[in-house]
């Protein structure tokens, strides 16, 4: 037998899922410059290396005290030599250059920007980038054609780029809770996403909506958007109709992370009480924010789901993405399953694997149950 380890070194498991990661943490110092990296390598569209620094950070979080040194990192899984190197300078020198001249570089900056205005994604960024566009008033102004989500998102840009509090997130889930119940009573909804984690702020707010009685559910999204249209509470929204079942093995198949429950992404008008509303400083096109103090926008994504898949699904739009994608990993590589938001099939005894909460998820794959305020990987 070998001696144990000497304690100062804490075993950290490779799979995210298989981590306990908390919402605060104590390396801060070293994840914000490494998530830095991530995002720069997601504008350039190396998704190897983005998830390399991603994974590298995710690793620094599930540690139970600060990093002081490079020999606290003695056996720890994920840290490649670009992110070891990283973390030495800022050990050393309090700071990285690479990481210092990505966040001053035009570059990152501009899609930073770019990509910031909901609707507008790496690619669309990159080649406007390439143009010589830099923000959004740039894309107002170059009269650039855009679609319906990225005019909204242009039209919203201060709004939508300024957290959405927890308190915000709550008002918001009274004003849906009474859509739902007002268009099928005995419907179900939760809380998913960042705030279900514990975040106290998010980018947006998310929630699943499901009824006992399985088939209930179907329809219900158009209701549900009428109801709080009526009530003037919608800025914006664009509904994506449940493909699960017609497109399984379609052509178009998305790709296995991608679920098909039918989903929107909408923007909700949120009333605000006096002290909350800040004047909001309207860039070119989007003077409409000036005439409105008394409220804000925010980014709502609404899902409709089965009962029969609530649990995967609930699991699925929890996140963290990380935690995710290690869950799927894990599920394929470690236990030769495939998990979606929908399903958990075993490739081996080739059947389906029914779950009612996400407990037994975690017990079906063979991994100890962590909940959700841990898992901000
Ligand atoms: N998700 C998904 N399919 C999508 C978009 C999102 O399954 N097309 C899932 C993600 O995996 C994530 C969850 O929905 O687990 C929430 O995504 P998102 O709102 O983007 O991130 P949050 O973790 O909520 O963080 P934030 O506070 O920034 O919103
Ligand atoms: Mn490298
Ligand atoms: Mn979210
Ligand atoms: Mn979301």
């Amino acid at each position: 037998k070998t001696s144990p380890k000497p304690s100062a070194h804490v075993a950290v498991k490779s799979y995210a899922c298989q981590r306990r990661s908390p919402l605060n943490h104590h390396n801060t110092f070293l994840t914000e410059p490494l998530e830095i990296l991530a995002e720069n390598a997601e504008f350039m569209e190396n998704e190897g290396r983005n998830i390399a620094f991603r994974r590298s950070a995710s690793v620094l979080k599930a540690l139970p005290r600060v990093v002081r040194r490079m020999e606290d990192l003695k056996n720890l899984p994920c840290l490649g030599g670009h992110s070891l190197r990283v973390i030495k300078e800022i050990l050393e020198d309090g700071a990285s250059q690479e990481v210092e001249t990505t966040k001053q570089s035009e570059q990152f900056q501009a899609m930073k920007a770019l990509t910031g205005v909901f609707g507008v994604g790496v690619k669309s960024a990159d080649r406007w980038f390439r143009e010589g566009l830099r923000n959004p008033s740039d894309l107002i102004r170059t009269g650039q054609k855009l679609n319906h989500t990225q005019q909204a998102g242009v039209r919203y840009y201060n709004d939508l780029n300024k957290p959405v509090t927890k308190k915000e997130a709550e008002a918001i889930s009274d004003m849906v809770g009474k859509a739902v119940r007002a268009v099928l009573p005995g419907a179900i909804l939760t809380l998913t996403g960042g705030f279900r984690r514990g975040k106290e702020v998010g980018h947006d707010v998310d929630f699943l909506i499901t009824h006992p009685e399985e088939g209930a559910e179907e329809g219900m999204m158009p209701k549900v958007l009428k109801w709080l249209e009526d009530q003037g509470l919608l800025l914006y929204q664009k509904t994506t109709r449940n493909s699960y079942l017609e497109s399984r093995d379609g052509p178009e198949r998305a790709p296995h992370h991608m679920d098909r429950f039918e989903r929107c992404f909408s923007i909700f008008k949120l009333e605000q009480t006096k002290e909350c509303s800040g004047t909001t400083a309207g860039a070119a096109g989007m003077s409409e924010q000036q005439s409105g103090p008394s409220w804000r926008a925010v980014r709502v994504d609404l899902v409709v789901s089965p009962y029969s898949q609530f649990a995967y699904a609930t699991l699925g739009w929890t996140g963290s993405k990380l935690f995710e994608r290690d869950l799927r990993r894990w599920a394929g590589q470690e236990r030769g399953m495939s998990l979606s938001n929908h399903a958990l099939y075993d490739s081996k005894r080739h059947h389906y694997l029914h779950a009612s909460s996400e407990e037994e998820i975690f017990t079906h794959l063979g991994l100890e149950y962590i909940p959700p305020s841990e898992r901000n990987a």
